[in-house]
């Protein structure tokens, strides 16, 4: 796939209205947002545009209201957190497309920003309903996509719109696939990826497509455990895809023929059962990875695959992290996670994390300024290392 897109540089935005996909779905809890991280990754874009005098009409979804008005769902506090960060009004609409939204795009003036209320507001929106992707174009002269965390999606606001408009990317996108583009086209070796998670059905394609490109694959995680049993070790109570067991043994065919080192543990922290609550008291022992007893279940990397993980990335150049080593949520589970991103932080490596867990560990671990890169994708992210083609991108203009 070509990444290589016009960016909002490209363009002249002076006295136009741009209508700039945002990916602002925040968590938040109990009305109040706990993370601004996308907020702020959307800044520079939206900096440059009202600098360069365009009317910025700012769109974006939060949950999954299905078409509904969910007042919790409203990006009314998602306006005031952007205002107090750009020192400056945001103009909320009452809705998407409707006439106060169009009311409020027509007098627009230069520099000016505003945002549309939820898109997922809209039926359309999801079913990237072509009504609904004209609708969003009226209010507009241009498309400006910045929404690297809804670039999988092919909805109305993120890639149909773009059958209606000239579509660049911001600065985000033009960001994240720009490193994580460069590490998997032309890395610099050793290229290191580290994955864990729950299920290997999750990672099928990313284990397969970065078998192509890596010197080292390291499985870690829940999914390790179907690939201890594709060795033949007995994994007691741990998780096990029982189906993809021949895929694992597959896998490791592959990166023997491609010369590729597969690291899986080589012991692991067990206990009775499964934290209740997950962040509750548990008592756990470390056993090797080929003497999981039948009455426990492997919760987290042992300490020698600590080490040994550790040490893959201690000579790598280039290392990509998606997916937490153990049950991080619980401290005493948290140890494989914690050593995986501290191995990250200290690395002189080009290192990136690919969103959801391994980004939110990074955060709440105060490493997150030690690595290059943490997308603001989860799902977008791993697809992209699934060498998968984004909507989102795939409907910019090529440079
Ligand atoms: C995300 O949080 O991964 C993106 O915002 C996409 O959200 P979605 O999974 O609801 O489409």
């Amino acid at each position: 796939m070509n990444y290589n897109k016009k960016s909002v540089e490209d363009i002249d935005v002076k006295g136009k209205r741009v209508l700039c996909r945002c990916d602002f779905n925040v968590p938040t809890k109990e009305g109040k947002i706990t993370s601004d991280k996308r907020i702020v990754a959307a800044l520079p874009t939206i900096r440059y545009l009202m600098e360069h005098g365009a009317r910025v009409i700012l769109c974006s979804h939060m949950g999954k209201p299905k078409g509904e008005w969910k007042s919790e769902l409203s990006l009314k506090i998602v306006a005031d957190r952007l205002s107090e960060l750009l020192g400056k009004p945001v103009i909320m609409a009452a809705d998407v497309v409707g006439e106060d939204a169009k009311a409020k795009a027509a007098a627009l003036k230069d520099g000016e920003v505003m945002l549309l209320e939820n898109v997922r507001f809209e039926k359309g929106e999801t079913k990237n309903d072509p009504e609904l992707s004209k609708k969003l174009a009226e209010l507009a002269d241009v498309f400006v996509n910045d929404a690297f965390g809804t670039a999988h999606r092919a909805h109305s606001s993120t890639a149909g719109v773009a059958d209606y408009l000239p579509a660049v990317c911001g600065y985000l996108i033009a960001k994240e696939v720009g490193i994580m583009g460069k590490a998997l086209a032309d890395p610099e070796r050793p290229f290191v990826a580290i994955l864990g998670g729950a299920k290997v059905s999750d990672k099928l394609n990313v284990i397969n497509n970065l078998l192509e490109k890596v010197d080292t694959l390291i499985i870690g995680g829940g999914m390790a455990y179907t690939f201890l049993a594709a060795k033949g070790y007995s994994v007691g109570k741990s998780l096990l895809d029982t189906e993809k067991i021949d895929y694992c043994k597959d896998m490791m065919r592959k990166a023997e023929e491609k010369g590729v080192k597969l690291l899986l543990p080589v012991d692991t922290v067990v206990a009775a059962e499964f934290p209740n609550p997950i962040d509750g008291p548990i008592e756990v022992r470390t056993v090797a990875a080929d003497a999981i007893g039948d009455d426990v279940e492997g919760l987290d990397i042992g300490e020698k695959t600590r080490q040994l993980f550790g040490d893959a990335v201690k000579n790598a150049k280039t290392v990509v992290w998606n997916g937490p080593m153990g049950v991080f949520e619980n401290p005493t589970l948290a140890a494989g996670t914690i050593a995986v991103a501290q191995a990250l932080a200290d690395s002189d490596a080009v290192t990136i994390v690919g969103g959801g867990d391994s980004a939110a560990a990074c955060e709440q671990l105060g490493f997150a300024d030690k690595i290059t890169h943490i997308s603001t994708g989860g799902g977008a992210s791993l697809e992209f290392l699934e060498g998968l083609e984004l909507p989102g991108i795939a409907c910019l203009q090529d440079k």
